[in-house]
């Protein structure tokens, strides 16, 4: 078996708890990242739950993010712990990987993990303004959904990866936390 590629979109960007060979930014064509999934074991709790990533279908768009290469022997005891940190709701997926042109191969196939619209936890869009005031309000074992929302925000931008919608609820959260001081 030769080195498999996986694609991180969420907290993966900002915490990969896994060993690598290497990483480079890259892009999913179809799907765009959306904060429309439940969280009752990370970032909130079954009562209440918090909001994270998934990659939602979407025909002219693409999602940004980080492509990790793992080293063939250390396969199948990362994917074994990410499907169990994962179990919430989400699936494997596998589709081309799209890399910055830099001279070298600019495709491979990579893996990366959605949760779509039929699993329990999928909670799906709503007006901004609620979504960030859920995530506002949640906390789970893995901290607050703030915490969550505000990494991935400043790890987009330090990577150029442009997503209004991320930034747009992170734009509401700031909002929310200065009108409550
Ligand atoms: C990620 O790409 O960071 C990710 C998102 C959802 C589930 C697992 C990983």
């Amino acid at each position: 078996m030769e080195s498999v590629w996986l694609f991180g979109y969420g907290s993966l960007i900002w915490r990969p708890d896994f060993e690598f060979l290497s990483s480079r930014v890259a892009w999913v064509d179809g799907w765009t990242r959306r904060f429309w999934q439940g969280s009752h074991d990370h970032r909130g709790i079954p009562e209440a739950p918090g909001r994270v990533v998934t990659l939602i279908p979407s025909e002219n768009e693409r999602c940004g993010g980080i492509a990790f290469e793992i080293a063939a022997p250390d396969v199948k005891d990362i994917f074994t712990a990410l499907d169990y940190r994962e179990k919430n709701g989400y699936d494997r997926c596998e589709a081309p990987l799209y890399f910055v042109p830099d001279g070298g191969d600019s495709k491979v196939e990579g893996i990366f993990y959605i949760a779509n619209q039929n699993n329990f936890a999928f909670l799906g869009d709503a007006p901004i303004e609620q979504i960030a005031k859920q995530i506002n309000q949640s906390h789970g074992p893995s901290g607050s959904n703030s915490e969550y929302l505000f990494n991935l925000a400043l790890s987009l931008r330090d990577l150029d990866i442009n997503d209004e919608h991320v930034f747009e609820i992170e734009r509401e959260l700031k909002h929310l936390n200065q009108t409550a001081q």
